[in-house]
């Protein structure tokens, strides 16, 4: 008798956990819009692998395909280098020296150069046009879908008494911290990414940063 309740019992939490499984929802691939504004969708925090294998997976990649990021990818990408993950005060899911955040994030598309805006979670559109080529000195370069270009403001150390190569060294600091973020971000779902020191000497001409105080801190490139 109390075989046939277990078995009873058992064919119960059987049918009762087939029924209540949910559905996978198939992830949002919505295309970009390079329109003067991209408001970025929320961040999706359910995405991706956990940490541990994201570390796994991390490797710097130098081949890319053709095919384009999504607004969700775009938007996980933006996040993880440089968005607000706590609104009471601003900072960033990358740390900055002295929360000073000295670094802004430039986007390269084949259609136009970015600024990205972590209030407001949206890219405004700089230049139009294509200037991957000034994202990097490497051929693959031009063929992501995405080249982030960290630039410091060194203004923002203004007043700090500390001499301009140290400051520049902090930069480079959180630029290496928001690089890394990103390349997390990408081992974690599915994409790929590479650091990297290089640009076009002209790459802040080319945003159109004028001025000593502007310094080229690291560049990424982010694809598929
Ligand atoms: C600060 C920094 C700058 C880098 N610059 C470049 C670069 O300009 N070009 C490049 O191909 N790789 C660059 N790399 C990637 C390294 O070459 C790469 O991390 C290293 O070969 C180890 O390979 P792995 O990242 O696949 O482990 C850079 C990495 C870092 C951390």
């Amino acid at each position: 008798m109390k075989a046939i309740l277990f078995a009873a019992a058992a064919l119960m939490m059987t049918a009762c956990c087939q029924t209540q499984t949910p559905k996978e929802e198939p992830l949002a691939s919505t295309p970009v819009v390079y329109g003067e504004v991209i408001e970025l969708p929320a961040p999706d925090l359910t995405r991706g692998v956990n940490i541990s294998e994201a570390l796994q997976n991390r490797r710097s990649w130098r081949e890319y395909s053709a095919e384009k990021l999504s607004m969700e990818e775009l938007s996980g990408v933006l996040w993880a280098a440089a968005g607000i993950n706590r609104p009471e005060n601003d900072h960033l899911t990358a740390p900055s020296a002295l929360a000073l955040y000295p670094l802004t994030v430039y986007a390269f598309f084949e259609e136009g150069i970015y600024r990205y805006e972590a209030k407001g979670h949206r890219l405004v559109r700089v230049k139009e046009g294509n200037f991957m080529a000034k994202a990097g000195m490497q051929d693959f370069v031009e063929t992501a879908a995405l080249n982030l270009v960290y630039v410091a403001d060194m203004n923002t150390y203004e007043g700090r008494k500390m001499p301009v190569e140290k400051v520049k060294y902090l930069c480079g600091q959180d630029a290496a911290g928001y690089a890394e973020n990103v390349n997390l971000y990408t081992a974690g779902t599915g994409l790929k990414s590479i650091t990297r020191g290089g640009a076009a000497a002209d790459v802040l001409q080319v945003i159109g940063l004028e001025g000593e105080n502007y310094f080229f801190a690291l560049a990424q490139s982010v694809g598929k």
